[in-house]
């Protein structure tokens, strides 16, 4: 039997709070410590020690840790865990700016460290579903992708605005999904709440193979929407990643009589179907997918480089929201293996 992989977390905030429960129960794993400088004052580190900073927590040796204080630190403390050649796992987006993303990619891999991203919605069930109903062709060719992400305002955010915070999961999940990148990207955002930053985005953008995208995301919202939908040439594919319900409407292949409808030559409406998925908890399956690849198994996680990527199209789109234009990509990697 292997020994148990020491792990630390960084930051017992809302999210940090269910890194800690999904850490303290993960097989194979050892929560040996939790850094917060504000302490455990909800009563949320599950019996971990509470230490003061990331030197304590190296201090009681750790082979991987996971990162998930405010997105503006995600670099410094990613830097400082990489000279210590300690692995991480480090909460979306990867970093708040492109030039922080590239500097984590590069420390880590140069050391051969594995390092990935908390992109969750990739290890939602219904989404799962989708990508793998998409890979065996079940819709032919594909058409657009639409992606609604609104809801109210999260007091607690305060570093970064709903493009950086929110909108990286649509860019990510569409680029894994369909296994392809952005070409292009365009956007408006405006900003309500009184913040230094936009609230809200309204992108449309291409894949690389010619697949259009459109994403709506906001903080300013009652309503809370958490929506992935796929056209294709047989229909369309739904995917509510709060439910984790995935709806597939096809094409009708009967033809119809009514000759009123027959003169409309586009689609029309088939069977409805929603799928009986299972459903295991996202965070649970992410943390088993990264312990996995940590003791060197075969792991499908969403490396420091996919996330530099995402990292890369948000701050696109918000050059597109301040210039007006839109932003075409001129290469798919935006930077060389190996460097
Ligand atoms: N994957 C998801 O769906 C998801 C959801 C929410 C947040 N997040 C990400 O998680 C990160 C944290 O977000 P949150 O909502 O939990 O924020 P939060 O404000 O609730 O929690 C952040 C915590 O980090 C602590 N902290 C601050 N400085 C620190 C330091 N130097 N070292 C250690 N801890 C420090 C704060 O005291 C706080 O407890 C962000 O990057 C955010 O984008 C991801």
């Amino acid at each position: 039997m292997t020994a148990a992989l020491k792990a630390g977390l960084i930051g017992l905030g809302s999210m940090g709070r269910h890194h800690a429960r999904v850490l303290m129960a993960l097989e194979g794993v050892d929560l040996v410590g939790v850094v917060d400088p504000m302490g455990d004052k909800n009563g949320w580190a599950q019996g971990a020690p509470v230490l003061r900073d990331v030197e304590e927590l190296l201090d009681v040796g750790i082979d991987y840790a996971v990162v998930a204080c405010p997105t503006g630190l995600h670099e410094e403390i990613g830097l400082r865990l990489a000279d210590a050649g300690v692995c991480v796992l480090i909460e979306k987006p990867l970093a708040d700016s492109v030039e922080g993303a590239l500097r984590l990619v590069h420390a880590f891999e140069s050391r051969g460290l594995v390092a990935g991203v908390g992109h969750i919605e990739r290890c939602n069930p219904a989404l799962r579903s989708l990508r793998d109903r998409l890979r065996e062709g079940e819709l032919g060719d594909l058409y657009q992708i639409v992606t609604r992400r609104q809801g109210p305002f999260p007091h607690r955010i305060a570093d970064v605005g709903v493009v950086k915070d929110l909108a990286t999961h649509d860019i990510d999940l569409t680029a894994w999904m369909t296994g392809r990148s952005y070409v292009s990207i365009a956007a408006h955002t405006v900003s309500k709440s009184g913040r230094p930053y936009e609230d809200m985005v309204s992108a449309v953008g291409r894949l690389s193979d010619g697949t259009m995208v459109n994403h709506l995301v906001n903080w300013l919202s009652p309503l809370k929407e958490r929506f992935t939908s796929v056209t294709g040439e047989r229909g369309c594919l739904i995917a509510d990643t709060l439910t984790a319900d995935l709806t597939f409407y096809s094409n009708a292949s009967v033809a119809t009589e009514w000759e009123a409808l027959r003169a409309f030559r586009g689609v029309s409406e088939g069977d409805m179907i929603r799928y009986a998925i299972p459903k295991r908890e996202p965070l649970l399956v992410e943390h088993e997918l990264f312990r996995d690849a940590v003791q060197g198994l075969s792991a499908d996680i969403c490396t420091l480089r996919q996330g530099l990527r995402t990292v890369e199209v948000a701050a696109s789109l918000l050059d597109s929201a301040r210039t007006g234009r839109t932003v075409v990509f001129e290469r798919e990697e935006s930077i060389p293996r190996g460097v």
